[in-house]
């Protein structure tokens, strides 16, 4: 039942600890209705002590939405649908160094993923989010006035594909399809959240290339303004990872960052990615319509 479920806040406006489920059981309507406002106000559930075998993590995401299968990361041994997020002893590099928000080169970008840590590193190997509720809130009115009639295009071409000039340094060999790295789309860059109905700031940048009818130049100084700001460090929240903690974050509301502070140690996660919808606006454009399932 959802009275058992409690929400402790990790930080001034992001992030929050679940205490009172157990993941490996299945949730039940209440529950699931619980969870989902949740993830739409905090923007990201973390829930500790979950021994999960990959089937109950693809249950678990499967009851808040389909999965969408990772293109370019090697899968899981016998899971396609979990993306193995795998730093070896001997790596450098490793995935999600920078701020970001999975699949925004996406026309309906993923809701979020469920990452669940199996190896940790004894110290270091963190994940930031930042709130980009926040981000939007503390803008002046003037530039949220000009933000509202903006669009961004986001790519993943720059990124994952064939003439990428991301540097992805020893993580090279296990890109894969970077053929189909053709993915660009167009969204608002402020978006009406489809669960809270809030507004938040959507560029981001990994993959937002520029804004909408704007030159290089332009775009280029509007949106480096933006990224300082929405990375703010009060709009943050830091992640201590334990094994069998399982983060559930919306891409539509936060952004990430893993950082790569542990060389020499194993950091070894599986994370599911679920399919979102076409995002709107955050302009008002009449009455509001809250989708309460993604
Ligand atoms: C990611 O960007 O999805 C990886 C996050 C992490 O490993 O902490």
């Amino acid at each position: 039942m959802s009275t058992r479920i409690e929400f402790k806040p990790a930080s001034a406006y992001v992030g929050a600890e679940v205490c009172g489920v157990d993941l490996t059981a299945p949730l039940g309507d209440e529950e699931l209705a619980s969870l989902r406002r949740a993830l739409g106000e905090y923007g990201v559930l973390v829930f500790r002590e979950q021994s999960l075998t990959p089937e109950q993590h693809i249950a678990v995401a499967e009851s808040f939405g389909n999965i969408d299968v990772n293109r370019f990361f090697a899968a899981v041994p016998g899971y396609p649908m979990i993306a193995e997020v795998r730093k070896d002893p001997g790596q450098k590099s490793n995935i999600g160094e920078g701020w970001h928000t999975d699949h925004s080169y996406d026309l309906a970008p993923a809701l979020g993923s469920l990452l669940y840590a199996r190896t940790v590193p004894t110290l270091g190997g963190d994940t930031l989010f930042a709130s980009m509720y926040a981000a939007y809130d503390a803008l002046s009115d003037g530039l949220k006035h000009t933000l509202d009639g903006l669009q961004a295009l986001h790519s993943s071409r720059h990124v994952f594909g064939a003439q990428r000039v991301r540097d992805w340094g020893d993580l090279q060999g296990r890109l894969m399809n970077t053929g189909s790295a053709t993915q660009d789309a167009v969204h608002p860059v402020v978006i009406r959240h489809p669960i809270s109905g809030r507004k938040a700031l959507y560029v981001n940048p990994d993959f937002t290339v520029g804004i909408d009818g704007w030159s290089q130049a332009e775009s280029r100084g509007l949106l480096e303004f933006l990224y300082q700001h929405a990375a703010r460090p009060e709009f943050t929240m830091r992640l201590r990872w334990r094994e069998n903690t399982l983060a559930f974050w919306d891409n539509r509301a936060t952004w990430h960052f893993a950082l790569n502070d542990y060389h020499g140690q194993a950091r070894l996660m599986h994370r599911i990615t679920l399919q979102g919808v076409p995002l709107l606006p955050g302009a008002d454009t009449g009455a509001l319509t809250v989708v309460a399932a993604t």
